[in-house]
């Protein structure tokens, strides 16, 4: 996918990192706001999968190019809607710098599956463009600029690996990564439209409001801990609208519970469609090939965020 005139490329302008993807390990959501957005805690946590994003500065024109095994066949749709071009014009709106920019993209988070790979891309964009920046905005800086983008955006153009968020995921709290665990995506060969299923959860909540995921930062210090307040909101609209995605779920459950792990727990990632398991360490028995599933990915929970690399 491109967008606008490459231009020559001198060396010396140059940004690159990895877009590494999330899962929510907890995901309430609440009311909806009079915006029609509606108001979120939820617990953010990277993983080590991640596309590998290049930002280029001295560049003539704006271009955007995406490549890789992920992007599904139907394509990324059009480029001024791909959240990493809209970050960067965003960065360039509010700083004045650069004019031009050019963006690769080498896709490996599957897409459309609630693995924030388009926010962790323009995450990485607004990181890139910071690192390379005559007057560098602050990380706060760069959450103002990540909000109006989506709830995603705010967390992954941090450095953490962990966070509390709240309101549409602009109040952050960053917390210490924890030690690494083993993760295992179960992909499916369709998405979920998440304005869709915000619509699911007006239609279908219950009258009482859910309680609050976290009251105390002692569970979030811990994967037992965290296994305790594991919870997204969206399953109980998903699951039933796509079986495939139940079924999943019941059985990394049991086979978690099979396993003794005591931080073993699976959930669906963001509004779906992906399932993941997190466990101390991948059983072997993993290896299944689902009836409605289009694959696994192994990856693990992120110690460390990549830094952003300026050559030149
Ligand atoms: O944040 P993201 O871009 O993934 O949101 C996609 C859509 O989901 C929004 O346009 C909105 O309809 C809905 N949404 C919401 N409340 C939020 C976040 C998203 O209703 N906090």
């Amino acid at each position: 996918m491109t967008a606008g005139g490459v231009g020559h490329r001198p060396s010396g302008t140059t940004a690159r990192t990895v877009a590494q993807a999330k899962v929510n390990l907890a995901l309430r959501v609440l009311a909806r706001e009079a915006t029609g957005y509606h108001q979120l805690e939820t617990v953010f946590c990277r993983l080590e999968l991640g596309d590998d994003v290049v930002v280029r500065t001295a560049v003539r024109g704006r271009s955007i190019d995406c490549r890789g095994d992920a992007i599904p066949a139907g394509g990324l749709g059009a480029p001024e809607r791909n959240l990493a071009w809209r970050a960067a014009e965003a960065y360039a709106w509010a700083t004045g710098w650069p004019n031009d920019f050019a963006i690769e993209i080498e896709k490996r988070i599957p897409v459309g599956g609630g693995l924030g790979g388009g926010s962790a891309d323009a995450g990485a964009v607004l990181r890139c463009l910071n690192a390379l920046a005559p007057s560098p905005l602050s990380t706060d800086g760069l959450i103002a600029l990540g909000t109006p983008l989506g709830a995603d955006v705010p967390f992954l153009a941090t450095d953490a690996t962990l966070a509390l968020a709240w309101g549409r995921g602009e109040r952050l709290l960053t917390l210490p990564a924890l030690p690494p665990r083993d993760v295992v995506l179960v992909t499916f060969p369709f998405g979920v439209a998440t304005p869709e299923a915000y619509g699911w959860l007006d239609a279908d909540a219950p009258v009482e409001a859910p309680a609050a995921a976290v009251r105390s930062l002692d569970a979030v210090q811990s994967w037992e801990g965290i296994r305790r307040i594991a919870h997204n909101d969206f399953e109980a609209v998903v699951a039933p609208r796509f079986t495939a995605i139940g079924a999943v779920l019941d059985e990394l459950r049991a086979r978690a519970a099979e396993s003794g792990d005591a931080s073993a727990f699976a959930l669906l990632a963001g509004s779906g469609a992906t399932v993941f398991l997190i466990s101390s360490a991948t059983p072997s028995t993993i290896a299944f090939a689902h009836e409605g599933t289009s694959g696994i990915v192994r990856t693990k929970t992120a110690t460390r965020v990549v830094a952003v690399e300026v050559s030149g």
